[in-house]
This record gives structure tokens, C-alpha cells and sequence, in this order.
């Protein structure tokens, strides 16, 4: 094979690829395809030096890494309002037609699946990155390279960034599960779980064997030049990315209801999990002029379809407890597809509800699924009871532990401290992200941690050697090592992580926020008036935390020896201003990102807070201003536009 010739059989693959991947139309067997595909990978042997940027070798799994990088989003990544009824969409039809009475609408399938943006420079694939939070992601690139209904290159110069889902299809999906099943893995609740895990594995090879698709709903930067976003569309289809199963444009509330009816009743036959309609305004420049709240586009709206119910048998009740002890039924039932996914345990949520709905082992029972919610049992059909129903009988004693339940009414609690399920829980939540964020320790190895002995409390993780982690069954130098390097990276954590990993009860992430702001490692001896006197801060979580440092207080300084979490920036001292000192709030949305103005007025010395209260000096309210606008106004705290608030900074 010449240079030439190599050449033409990568095209060749690419066609062959195009056609199966993005046209769902086979025009070559698997046997020619691979026969081409070696003889392309052995003039790349060969010729390391000429290989094509979009040979189909480029895309092989063989990238493992350490960890991810961040990356930013050339322009930022919007969500969608959700509507669920033709009163939704009578209203967000008003609502725009107010901003522009000349527009038509396209819609289009909304995906369930993970958020991607690619960017693409002088027609190269140079970047793929999760959504992050819609400014910065992940950057994924080598496990993107691996979708091949994601073309390599296009034939389009400019850069570009192209946005879209990534989907497992349902068959797909339910072959990945009985695979796991059978190697004794845990099963993937659902496609779009199956997809967001998949696309993050450190291992491209992971990624590469579990057949993800793209499907792009839109674009990001870019400087095409078409009026309708139609056009921009098919023009994205045609560089050589999948088209929706169903897209169409049209005008009004009929023609949209129609497409939302046929997409619905259709839904379970595409392959991939649709769990909406989109509706998008289709002229860009409308677009343009309509802009966005702080989350959404004005532009756009998901139009979510129902959920599905189905009926099936509760066959156990199995208890679950958490850090706090509370001990919380979840329901197993006979296994049922429910709109492509197998479902096999329900929320219960707690055992008044179990008493109120009389819920049975063996009822049959009506469950509901929708969107990314838990199924839930909704109903017991007790006119189908045979007699070998069986009444649920309240525990009395801790399914872990097999100490006495303390019985609230609603809640029951385990109150054995050294409870096995407690104490791993809350290791558990000492790793977790809003926490210390520790790689490497979920669930299973904690569990296998603490059951081994060597990993009785929290402190013991910071005891863990190489030596002694190599003598368990399961883990190996790599694994070992990683987990050991995330531990000593936890270490100089911001003091608010501190906080959270602590598991006061009451005090989330806000609430660590706001206790580091204020105190630092000061916070073990706040009195009760000075966390009250913090906004946001209740009596329950003052005395939560009084309570908490009061019988944890040497633990609390061990693990800060070790940590050494570090103090937060004593903030730089405002200017005399008129929002010094003050407690703002912001509603309604605005010229710039809620974010940007909350960082103006903590650079002015004001404290932003979420909630209208009597402590509330100004509310700064924004087009769209609800509920908080109304307290504000009924408590008498002075409310200002935007306009005002920057004309008062500028006095
Ligand atoms: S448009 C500018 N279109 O839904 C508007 N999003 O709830 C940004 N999604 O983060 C989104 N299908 O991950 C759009 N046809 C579609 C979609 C879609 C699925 C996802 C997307 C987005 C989320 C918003």
C-alpha cells in the first residue's frame, strides 16, 4: 500500500463507519471492514510518521490516566426549563410570544443521557468535556475518541464547539447489566447512569467497549452564519453527526402539541431513552434577543413526558441505615421494564408510609417512574390480595447492629455510635465529593476496609501503608498506591470541606460554608449567639453543631492535626460603601450571571444570602422576581433594580 492508497482506505473505513454509526445503514461486512482496517494499521506501522489525523485507528481505547483534567467551555453550557403539560406550554408560548411575535419553533427529542461539548479547531476534534457546571468540565477527550459516530475531523475550518448527548441505547444497556450481572458487578440503574459512567472512566478502553452514542442538539461558540437554527442543524447532520430520530419545525401551540403527542407515543419504540420534547425558537436572531435567566435560555423549554407506571409485586421490604441511624425501608420487587429500564427496588420512604398506604409483601403494587426520580410505589391494588399477603411488622431492633430502635412515629433510629452500618456510612461521607473528595473510596472499598479491621474510624484511614493495604484480597500496588496518593491529597483541604466531612448533623455543605467563613478552626469554640447571629444559620443547627463539638472534641482536633485543613483568607477589608456590612439577596434574573453580581457585592463587603428574613437589608431583584420580591416587600426591606443597585455603588 502507497501513501495514495492508504489515503483512499481511510476514507474508505470512515464511509463504511459513517454509514453504520451516524446513517444506521450497514453498506460493508464486518469481515471487509476488518480486512481494510489492517491493512490501513499496517502502513501505520510502518509509517508512524503519516498517519491521519481521522484514521479509524486514532480512535482505539489504549489511554489510561491518573485522573481528569479541568476544562473550559468556550461559551457556557445552559440547562432547560422543564414543563409538563399543554398548561406549561400555553404559558412559556405567551411568555415568548411576548418577546417576539414573529417566531417558529423546532423540536427535536430530549435525550437522557450525559451532556458533551466538542470543540473542533481547523477541522480537528480538539477537545471533548462533560458539562461540569455548565462553565467547566471535564476534559474527556480520549474517551470521546473512542464514540464513533463522533467524527474525528469535518469539513468545517473554523472552531466550533458542537453540544450534545451521549447516550447508551436500551439494548445495549440491558446486555451491559447482564454482564455484570454475571461477573457479579453492581447493575447500572439506568442508561443515562450506564452513559455519564462510561464516558468518565480513567481507562479509554472501558469507554470504547461499551458503544456510546452521540447525538448533537446544538451548538456552542461558533460562527456560522445561518438565520434559522434549523439550518444550523441540518448543517451539523451533515458534517457527519447523527440525526434525531424525530425533528421538525413548526408554528404554534396545535402543531407543537401534535409533535409532543406522536414523539410520546412513539418514545418506547426509539432505541435510545427520550424522557422530552425540546422546544427551541428557531430563529436565531429571536434567539439572541430573548437571552437567558440565570440557568436557562428564554429561548427554549423541555416539554417532559409523563411517567410510566407499571404494575408489579413487592416481594421484600429490606432495611437500610444510614450515618445518622436512620433506618430506611426500600422496597424490592419482581424486576420490571419500565420504559427500557429494569427496575427492582422502590423508595419507601419511611415506615409511617408504609402504615398509611397498608403496603403488604406480596401486593401487587403500582409503581411510577419518571425522568431520573427513584421508583415509587404510588398505589396497592388491594382488590388483587390471594390471601398470602403478609403485613410489614415495624423492627424493633437494628437490622446491622441488633441494638433497640428508637421509634420517632415517622422515623425509627439506631443509636448505637459504633454500629457497623453508621460507622461505614459515614466514612463513606467523609470521602464523598462535597466532603473530602477522596478518589478511590466509595462504598465498596470502604466496606472491605472496615470488615478487614484495619479501617475502624476515620482517623485509621490515615494509618493505611502500602504494606498493609497489599496483604487484603482485591488490591493490588496500583489501586493501593492511587488510594493512598488521594488520602495525602485530601490533606490542606479547604477548611469548609473539614467541616462537611465531619457529618454534623443538620449542617451541609451551605451551612460548613458559612461556619469556616466566620470562624475557621474558631468554630469549635463558637458560642451559640455567635452562630446564630450567622444568616441562614437556625437554633436546630447551632445546637446540632454545640452538641456535636461537645462530645467529638478530641477527635475533631485529631483529624485537624492530621488534615491540617487550611484557614480561610481573611477577607480584605471594603471601602466604605452602601452595601457594606449588609445582608443582600438576589432574585429574578439579570444582565449578568447570578454569580457575577454575588462576587461584586462580596467584594463590596455585603454578605449574599439565600433567603428573605427580617436580617435581610436589600433585595436586588432581576426580570421574573417571585416570591422573594413579595416577602421582601411584606417585611418592609428596601428592594432595588439592578440599575439602582449599580447607581447606588457608583455614588
Ligand atoms: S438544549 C441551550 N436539547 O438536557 C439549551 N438539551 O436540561 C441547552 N438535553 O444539559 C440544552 N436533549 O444535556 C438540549 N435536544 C436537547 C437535549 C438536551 C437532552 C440535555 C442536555 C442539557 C439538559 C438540560
Amino acid at each position: 500500500m502507497n501513501y495514495e492508497e492508504y489515503k483512499k482506505a481511510v476514507e474508505q473505513l470512515n464511509i463504511y463507519s459513517h454509514h453504520y454509526y451516524v446513517l444506521d445503514d450497514a453498506i460493508t461486512t464486518d469481515e471487509l471492514y476488518d480486512r481494510l482496517y489492517h491493512a490501513v494499521l499496517e502502513y501505520e506501522e510502518k509509517n508512524s510518521d503519516k498517519i491521519l489525523k481521522n484514521s479509524p485507528t486514532q480512535r482505539v481505547g489504549d489511554v489510561i490516566r491518573d485522573g481528569f483534567t479541568k476544562a473550559s467551555h468556550l461559551s457556557r453550557m445552559w440547562s432547560l426549563e422543564d414543563i409538563f403539560d399543554s398548561e406549561g406550554l400555553k404559558k412559556w408560548l405567551e411568555k415568548t410570544y411576548k418577546l417576539d411575535k414573529n417566531i417558529s419553533f423546532y423540536c427535536e427529542p430530549k435525550y437522557d443521557g450525559a451532556s458533551l461539548n466538542l470543540i473542533y479547531e481547523n477541522g480537528e476534534l480538539s477537545q471533548g468535556i462533560t458539562r461540569g457546571d455548565g462553565e467547566i468540565g471535564e476534559e474527556i477527550t480520549a474517551n470521546v475518541k473512542t464514540i464513533r459516530s463522533i467524527p474525528l475531523t469535518i469539513d468545517y475550518k473554523e472552531k466550533i464547539e458542537i453540544r450534545g448527548e451521549v447516550v447508551i441505547f436500551k439494548d445495549e444497556f440491558t446486555k451491559i447489566n447482564e454482564e455484570r450481572i454475571k461477573k457479579g458487578e453492581a447493575v447500572f440503574a439506568n442508561p443515562r447512569n450506564a452513559a455519564a459512567g462510561s464516558l468518565r472512566q480513567l481507562d479509554s478502553g472501558v469507554t470504547a467497549s461499551r458503544n456510546l452514542v452521540f447525538l448533537p442538539y446544538g451548538v456552542g461558540e461558533n460562527s456560522l452564519e445561518h438565520k434559522l437554527l434549523s439550518e444550523k442543524m441540518e448543517y451539523i447532520y451533515e458534517l457527519g453527526f447523527r440525526k434525531p430520530p424525530l425533528h421538525s419545525t413548526c408554528q404554534g401551540f396545535d402543531e407543537i402539541e401534535n409533535i409532543y403527542e406522536r414523539m410520546s407515543k412513539d418514545r418506547e419504540s426509539y432505541a435510545m431513552m427520550l424522557d422530552g420534547m425540546v422546544v427551541k425558537v428557531n430563529e436565531i436572531a429571536s434567539q439572541i434577543d430573548m437571552g437567558y435567566t440565570v440557568k436557562n435560555p428564554r429561548w427554549a423549554v423541555a416539554y417532559k413526558f409523563p411517567a410510566v407506571e407499571k404494575v408489579t409485586t413487592l416481594k421484600s421490604i429490606v432495611l437500610q441505615v444510614g450515618r445518622s441511624g436512620v433506618v430506611t425501608p426500600v422496597a424490592i420487587v419482581e424486576p420490571t421494564d419500565i420504559d427500557g429500564v429494569v427496575v427492582e427496588r422502590a423508595t419507601l420512604h419511611n415506615f409511617d408510609e408504609i402504615e398509611r398506604k397498608d403496603i403488604r409483601l406480596n401486593d401487587k403494587v403500582i409503581i411510577l417512574r419518571s425522568g431520573d426520580v427513584i421508583p415509587k410505589i404510588i398505589k396497592v391494588l388491594t382488590q388483587e390480595r390471594d390471601g398470602t399477603q403478609i403485613a410489614f411488622v415495624r423492627p424493633s431492633s437494628c437490622p446491622v447492629c441488633g441494638s433497640e430502635l428508637l421509634d420517632e412515629g415517622v422515623l425509627l433510629k439506631c443509636q448505637n455510635l459504633t454500629c457497623d452500618a453508621r460507622v461505614v456510612n459515614s466514612i463513606i461521607y467523609f470521602a464523598s465529593k462535597p466532603c473530602l473528595n477522596i478518589d478511590g473510596l466509595g462504598n465498596k472499598i470502604v466496606e472491605a476496609l472496615y470488615h478487614s479491621g484495619l479501617v475502624k474510624s476515620v482517623i485509621d484511614l490515615f494509618d493505611l501503608t502500602l504494606e498493609k493495604l497489599l496483604a487484603l484480597e482485591g488490591f493490588k500496588e496500583k489501586k493501593s498506591q492511587n488510594l493512598l496518593n488521594s488520602l495525602q491529597n485530601a490533606k490542606g483541604c479547604d477548611y469548609w470541606r473539614f467541616i462537611n466531612s465531619l457529618g454534623i448533623e443538620h449542617v451541609g455543605e451551605v451551612a460548613s460554608k458559612a461556619l469556616s467563613e466566620n470562624f475557621g478552626s474558631g468554630f469549635i469554640d463558637a458560642t451559640k449567639e455567635q452562630i446564630i447571629a450567622i444568616d441562614g444559620i437556625g437554633e436546630e443547627m447551632a445546637e446540632s453543631v454545640l452538641e456535636f463539638v461537645r462530645v467529638n472534641r478530641e477527635v475533631i482536633l485529631k483529624l485537624q492535626e492530621i488534615l491540617k485543613p487550611k484557614e480561610p483568607l481573611a477577607k480584605e477589608e471594603a471601602k466604605e460603601n452602601p452595601f457594606k456590612n449588609k445582608t443582600v439577596v438576589l432574585t429574578g434574573s439579570m444582565s449578568r450571571s447570578r454569580d457575577e453580581i454575588k462576587e461584586l457585592l462580596e467584594s463590596l463587603g455585603a454578605k449574599v444570602s439565600g433567603s428573605v428574613s427580617k436580617k435581610t437589608d436589600f433585595v436586588i431583584y432581576g426580570e421574573d422576581a417571585g416570591s422573594k420580591y413579595e416577602k421582601a416587600m411584606d417585611l418592609g426591606v428596601t428592594c432595588l433594580t439592578e440599575k439602582e443597585m449599580r447607581e447606588k455603588i457608583s455614588e
